[in-house]
């Protein structure tokens, strides 16, 4: 089942979280002179228009993007993220998003390489136009969970794991967890990041037991929920486990979602940040 395309929810309240932390992890790998891989095991289009159909049929980036863009108030963890989406709209009008591997572009170095996975066929080819002309990187259309672990260790030992898959099959909650832990045994310096939705709270739950229960060392989790749980259809929050999160994300976060709630949220939203799991 493919009917999932991210072009929809481009730049939405999610993602204004998930590319945040993308964007914070990519700049503190850079730091260091080093190579790294990028891995993207689920990485949709690569960039999106939002003046499109899709965008705009569902209009979720203007509660997302567009509502912080042009804040002056923004805090400075905020900066890496909202200058490179501002460098892609050089008119003061809010165009274009990047998805993952547009967040990834703007920070690889010559020393880097990346390595994308996407099933969808209208995606693919999207993300292969997307990536013409971008040195050291490699597209497959195949499964992403095995991609990833045909890909850990990489030779420099430094490496980025980003899971985002559409969780349209629940399946998707476990295997997510299981490619990590898979990764983590082959590679366990590796910084791992995995998206999830908050539509059923069990499945999350389940996705800390997978992870408090195995060998995986030093767990980040945050979580931003417009809304409180419900038993209804649909997404109320979004969330990210992060593996080996650089030490100063924590810190980076308490800044973020207070922001996020006062700019995006309501009465009823919330948001947590704990180590799930100590180093
Ligand atoms: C949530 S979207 C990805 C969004 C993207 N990572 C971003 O942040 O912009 C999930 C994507 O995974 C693709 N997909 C679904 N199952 C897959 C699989 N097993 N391997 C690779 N891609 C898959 C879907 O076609 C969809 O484009």
């Amino acid at each position: 089942m493919l009917s999932y395309r991210h072009a929809f929810h481009a730049g939405n309240f999610a993602d204004v979280l998930k590319h945040s932390v993308l964007s914070l992890v990519l700049d503190y790998m850079t730091r260091k002179e080093k190579g790294f891989h990028y891995i993207d095991s689920h990485s949709g289009a690569g960039m999106y228009q939002l003046a499109e159909e899709y965008a705009q049929k569902t209009g979720e980036y203007k509660d997302g993007i567009a509502k912080i863009i042009n804040d002056e108030d923004a805090p400075e963890s905020l900066e890496p993220y909202l200058s490179l989406i501002k460098s892609l709209n050089l008119n003061s009008e809010l165009e274009v998003y990047p998805g993952s591997p547009g967040i990834a572009k703007a920070f690889v170095r010559r020393q880097d390489s990346s390595h994308l996975f996407e099933l969808h066929p209208t995606d693919i080819q999207h993300l292969e136009d997307f990536c013409q002309r971008w040195r050291k990187v490699f597209v497959k259309q195949s499964d992403g969970y095995k991609g990833v672990l045909g890909l850990v260790p990489p030779p420099s030992r430094r490496g980025v794991v980003l899971i985002d898959p559409p969780y349209e099959l629940k399946e998707d909650y476990q295997k997510a967890v299981k490619t990590i832990i898979k990764a983590y045994a082959k590679f366990s310096t590796g910084t791992y990041i995995v998206w999830y939705p908050v539509v059923k709270r069990n499945f999350i739950e389940q996705m800390q037991k997978d992870f408090t229960n195995s060998e995986v060392k030093n767990l980040l989790q945050v979580e931003f929920c417009l809304e409180k749980d419900t038993d209804e259809y649909g997404m109320t929050g979004t969330g990210l486990f992060i593996v080996n999160p650089p030490w100063q994300l924590a810190a980076q976060l308490e800044e973020i979602l207070p922001y996020m709630k006062t700019k995006l949220g309501s009465t009823n939203t919330s948001y947590t940040l704990k180590q799930l799991i100590a180093e």
